[in-house]
């Protein structure tokens, strides 16, 4: 495990690495962001955004909370969305879960968790709308992990609600919304390929914002 100390050094190392390859680098990063990708992902500190990625800095806006929550009364999630496609015209966003996610587990279990209660309901929630395949699931490992992909997609779902991300796409067709799984135990990235088009076109119905 790495010192507090450490911290300091690997700074300074990194700091010449970067420089080695590149000696303006800390320049150019100075000068402004123009990322293409917004990743959501979990706070969970094996699932690092860039590191998965293989992403450089400058790339990727980044937000991370306990279980890759998009709730519409998250001034701080909403804030970065907003941001993220009307300022930074970002043209993917990427909602990342993972397996082995202590939050959906959590939700998945008959407990009174104090001030989590609120924020994971937003999971029970998930379980609830679909629950008819989750409990045909015999198998808890199985059914935990599907619940993990199946809160990816209603997060993607939830972000396509927003009015900044709909009358973008109509404007722009960008951004589009991703939902992807990182694999703790093998380190694989999986695109669970969600269909964005037909997702947004079924919330429609509902969740028309007449954007244009
Ligand atoms: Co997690």
């Amino acid at each position: 495990m790495t010192t507090y100390e450490e911290i300091f050094e690997n700074n300074q190392k990194w700091i010449e690495e970067k420089k080695a390859n590149s000696s303006d680098f800390f320049q150019k990063l100075s000068e402004g962001q123009s990322p293409d990708f917004l990743y959501i992902g979990c706070s969970d500190s094996r699932v690092t955004a860039e590191e998965l990625m293989g992403v450089e800095p400058g790339e990727v806006f980044v937000h991370r909370n306990v279980a890759n929550v998009i709730s519409n009364t998250d001034l701080n999630a909403m804030t970065v969305i907003e941001y993220a496609v009307a300022h930074l015209k970002v043209k993917h966003i990427v909602v990342c879960g993972h397996y082995f996610c202590g939050g959906v587990k959590a939700a998945m279990q008959a407990q009174d968790l104090g001030i989590l209660n609120p924020w994971l309901r937003n999971i029970r929630d998930v379980y609830r709308l679909h629950k008819d395949e989750l409990n045909a699931i015999s198998d808890e490992n199985d059914r935990y992990n599907r619940l993990v992909e199946l809160n990816v997609q209603e997060q993607c779902v939830n972000i396509t609600k927003t009015a900044v991300v709909q009358r973008s796409y109509i404007n722009n067709q960008f951004p589009e919304v991703h939902g992807w799984v990182f694999d703790v135990q093998s380190g694989k990235l999986i695109d669970l390929k969600l269909d964005f088009t037909k997702m947004l076109h079924d919330i429609q119905e509902i969740y028309n914002l007449g954007t244009s």
